[in-house]
């Protein structure tokens, strides 16, 4: 772990009371020098940490850090979020992480959380807008026995375990677009990523990444008005670590649905959350363009589509409009 993602563990468990510095370079086995710096570095990035003569450091405002104690009280889980959360004030990405754990063993349900991302990722190569401490960015690895052109199934349940977390907790009107955007009063609120690893036809792993705009005040011009925040919608903040709880639990219920039952009660609960059959949409797809009526969502996921001339296509991969 980080020098600087230790320091901020440390202080936070210290509750506003002064750590010295001595006694943090014992901690990280580093010299006093290496701590005034991560501190500086701290300070830049925003963290409200107060230094004194003789007493050393203390974390003032301690926001709503997503340090692993903080995620854990009264986290309702059995296996997510439960074995290891790796916690970063910053990272490239936390997709990238969770992979790099993943091939190394990592087991299920071990979840990568970052407070800022520079290199958040979305899909088709996009950029994940990642500001530090405003919204949730992280990634979930999963071992699911199921065959590798299943895996889209685990992006269509995460989308429903979100909605629902967003639906029970703020009681909030939104949309799932296919197939993994989560949409209010039609701009994004939420994105997943989900990366998959196989071997000899079996998956390894499948890293779920989440990016969930929260306290997120402004977004930059050119997705200003395509992206927006449950601080913009709702005119509130909201606790980030309440949000992950809610999040984990959900997701590990149909989780479990999808691994006893099958993914028809997923596909079921996706469609009446998504509310996209029987309208008339445009799929910007790898290799063209296709307009017509959603039919159905189909047991692998894909979108089925009737264009004008009554033909009837299966998209795998794509961007869907809505056409008014
Ligand atoms: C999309 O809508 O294009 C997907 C966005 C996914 C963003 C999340 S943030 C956490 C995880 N780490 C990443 O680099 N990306 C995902």
């Amino acid at each position: 772990m980080a020098g600087r993602d230790q320091i901020v563990l440390h202080l936070e468990e210290a509750a506003g009371n002064w750590v010295s510095c001595e006694s943090l370079g014992d901690k990280l086995g580093v010299s006093r020098s290496t701590i005034v710096r991560h501190i500086s570095r701290l300070k830049e990035d925003g963290y409200a940490i107060e230094s004194a003569p003789n007493k050393g450091y203390a974390l003032r405002e301690t926001f709503d850090l997503l340090v692993p104690r903080r995620i854990r009280q009264g986290l309702e889980t059995k296996a997510f979020g439960k074995k290891e959360i790796v916690y970063c004030t910053e990272i490239d990405s936390t997709n990238l992480k969770a992979k790099d754990l993943a091939a190394n063993g990592a087991p299920e349900g071990a979840i990568v959380i970052s407070e800022k991302q520079t290199e958040g990722r979305g899909r088709k190569a996009r950029e994940w807008f990642s500001p530090p401490r405003d919204g949730i960015y992280l990634s979930l690895i999963l071992r699911p026995n199921i065959a590798p052109r299943h895996a889209p199934r685990i992006t269509l349940l995460t989308a429903v375990s979100v909605a629902e977390t967003l639906r029970s907790l703020i009681g909030l009107e939104l949309a799932i677009k296919w197939p993994n955007d989560i949409l209010v009063n039609g701009k994004k609120l939420a994105g997943i990523l989900t990366e998959m690893s196989s071997e000899k036809g079996a998956i390894d792993y499948v890293v779920v990444g989440l990016g969930l705009n929260v306290n997120t005040p402004i977004f930059p011009d050119d997705i200003k008005d395509t992206a927006t925040s449950l601080l913009i919608e709702t005119g509130k903040r909201f606790s980030r670590a309440e949000l992950v709880r809610d999040y984990l639990k959900w997701h590990e219920r149909y989780y479990e649905i999808f691994l006893s039952m099958g993914f028809e009660p997923i596909r079921k609960r996706w469609k009446e959350l998504a509310e996209i059959i029987g309208q008339q949409v445009t799929v910007a797809a790898i290799d063209r363009e296709y307009q017509g009526e959603v039919q159905d969502i189909d047991e692998d996921g894909a979108l089925i589509l009737q264009d004008k001339a009554g033909q009837v296509h299966r998209i795998t991969f794509g961007d869907v409009s809505l056409l008014r």
